[in-house]
């Protein structure tokens, strides 16, 4: 009686500490709409997104190359070097916050920032 009633204990010890991580263990998608999959898979490598029709999120963030370009600043527009290392997409949509700066808070606001920055203006 006594065992049962410290393992209970110790088990919701156990579950009280968990929660209280900063990093809590991955949940797997409920939903996966692979329509919107495949459009994503499309806009990422379609180097029509940028203004020279040159340049694709591959060009950046090359997921043959773990994700980044593996220089020490990208390359924009008119082949302009820009001023900011580009980290790697693989696994983003986990991280705690986006960009170096920790600016956006999620993939949802970092969507934007790229396309606002002119030295990233492709
Ligand atoms: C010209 C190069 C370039 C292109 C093209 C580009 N990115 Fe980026 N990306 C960067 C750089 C540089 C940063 C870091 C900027 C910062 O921290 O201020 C970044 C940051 C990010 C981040 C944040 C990752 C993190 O760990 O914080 C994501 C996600 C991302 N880009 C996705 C994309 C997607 C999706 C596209 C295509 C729509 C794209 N990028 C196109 C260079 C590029």
């Amino acid at each position: 009686m006594a065992l049962a009633a410290s393992l209970a204990l110790a088990t919701a010890g156990a579950v009280v500490a968990q929660n209280q991580e900063p990093i809590q263990p991955i949940v797997p998608p409920q939903q996966v709409n692979l329509g919107q999959v495949e459009l994503g898979k499309k806009l990422y490598f379609d180097p029509r997104l940028s203004k020279s029709g040159f340049i694709s999120c591959n060009s950046c963030h090359n997921l043959s190359m773990g994700g980044t370009d593996n220089i020490k600043t990208s390359i924009g527009d008119k082949w302009q070097q820009g001023p900011i290392n580009a980290p790697t997409v693989l696994n983003s949509s986990l991280n705690l916050a986006q960009f170096w700066d920790g600016r956006a808070s999620d993939l949802k606001a970092q969507a934007g920032g790229p396309i606002a920055n002119p030295m990233l203006r492709t």
